[in-house]
């Protein structure tokens, strides 16, 4: 989409977060709330993005570094609609349409934001507000509108009369707006206020002043709204995506037997017919086959590619490894870095030794072979094609059990073929 730049604002302290880490950074589901706002603008096919951070944070440019966004300073955090006016000179002479979106609204979809943009060209209005109604509106803003039914403007929660504290209509924090009229409009607004910020929302007022046309969208789906303030608002978002990510995880023929329990963040790709037990966590980039039994207690964290009919039980952690079909690994496992072959089955309290303090080394398993119950691989180590690890036995590195052969002892030994 050429005709619209997107403003994504980012840079508020977070201060009821109370915390040493800015609040966009804050995870959800294991990415930065910032990351799933900056794929709602993408996902509506805005590729021209401008992100307004606060000042000195390092810790969010480095997010943004291959976003393939800019990135503007807001060097004192005078309020959202100082940090809309600092976007200004990255715009240049852009004259078209802005999205002015919240960096603290990670639940919002893609759609939502293409409904808005839509209703803004299609009405051809100065300003389109996204607004939701809520029955308990406290903490947003409350869209306040006149007899014919036409907003007037915006009034903050703490600037609210006791009349417009009990509008239920409120601001979600995302809009259009045409960028000349929305630069005349901030320069209007004063810090005039309990919080002595310049409140984007004041240049609503504005712009109704001046007969400047003003639509809005309404978002359907209330739980895209939640603007996360505070822990509690963290947590509470947390647990929609993470009923979004179990709905669609259940649509693709998966069971998942206790999804009150069960953890899955987004980026996971599971078979058909697999069944997911209780107190599951599977994290971001894991890919899991059809008909295997995940869980109970299961931990699987990124990089894991399991195959089909697989087996991983209760206590079990994987971690950048790979399982091949039919495996089992069902009980009290670490395995780290290792890739495991088809039909091998691995014993209860099998842990792979991965790291020596300073790098990482691979465990290789091959197919069909049988690991006794507490076997620890100090990697990097081999294991062939049917071999057999006897209970308890430690392989040190590089002391490969050879295909079909028996390893048994600490450290281990190959047993003689009679
Ligand atoms: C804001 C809206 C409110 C709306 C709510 C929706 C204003 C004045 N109010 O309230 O009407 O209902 O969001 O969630 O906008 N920011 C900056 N620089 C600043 C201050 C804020 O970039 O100096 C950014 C924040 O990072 C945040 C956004 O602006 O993404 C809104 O600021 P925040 O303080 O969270 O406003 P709310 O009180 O939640
Ligand atoms: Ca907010």
């Amino acid at each position: 989409m050429k005709d619209m730049t997107a403003v994504i604002l980012a840079a508020g302290k977070g201060t009821r977060m109370r915390s040493g880490t800015p609040k966009v950074l804050h995870e959800v589901l294991g990415r930065p709330m910032l990351r799933y706002v900056i794929d709602a603008v993408k996902g509506a096919g805005i590729s021209n993005i401008i992100v307004v951070i606060g000042h000195g944070s390092a810790a969010v440019r480095d997010l943004l570094k291959t976003e393939g966004v800019t990135v503007v300073e807001q060097k004192k955090l005078l309020g959202s609609g100082d940090a809309v006016m600092t976007a200004k000179k990255a715009l240049g002479s852009y004259a078209g349409d802005i999205l002015v979106i919240c960096g603290d609204t990670p639940l919002i979809r893609k759609e939502t934001v293409q409904s808005i943009i839509e209703k803004h060209k299609s009405s051809g209005a100065s300003a389109t507000i996204l607004t939701a109604i809520l029955k308990d509106p406290t903490g947003y803003g409350r869209i306040v509108r006149g007899s014919d039914g036409r907003i007037t403007k915006i009034v903050e929660d703490q600037e609210a009369s006791l009349y417009e504290e009990v509008i239920e209509e409120i601001n979600v924090g995302t809009y259009c707006f045409r960028a000349a009229d929305l630069f005349a409009a901030l320069g209007r607004t004063n810090d005039d206020n309990k919080k002595k910020e310049y409140f984007l929302t004041d240049a609503i007022g504005v712009f109704h002043r001046n007969n400047k046309p003003i639509e809005s969208a309404t978002a359907e789906d209330k739980s895209e709204i939640i603007g996360i303030n505070s822990r509690k608002d963290l947590a509470c978002a947390t647990q929609i995506m993470k009923a979004r990510v179990l709905d669609g995880i259940m649509a693709g023929g998966v069971t998942v037997q206790d999804p009150l329990s069960t953890v899955i963040y987004p980026d996971v790709s599971i078979g058909q017919d697999t069944v997911i037990y209780s107190n599951t966590v599977i994290q971001s980039d894991v890919t899991i086959g059809s008909s295997c039994k995940i869980g109970p207690f299961a931990r699987i964290r990124p990089g894991v590619v399991i195959g089909d009919r697989v087996e991983v039980g209760n206590f079990v952690e994987l971690v950048k490894t790979r399982i091949g079909d039919d495996t089992k690994v069902k009980h009290h496992t670490y395995l780290g870095n290792a890739t495991v072959g088809k039909k091998v089955n691995v014993g209860a309290g099998t842990i792979t030794a991965n790291f020596n303090g300073r790098k990482k080394s691979e465990t290789i398993i091959e197919d069909g072979a049988f690991i006794g119950v507490g076997a620890i691989f100090v990697a990097p180590v081999k294991v062939g094609k049917e071999a057999v690890v006897g209970a308890g036995c430690v392989v040190l590195k590089n002391h490969d059990v050879p295909r079909k052969a028996t390893a048994v002892g600490v450290p281990s030994r190959i047993l003689k073929k009679k």
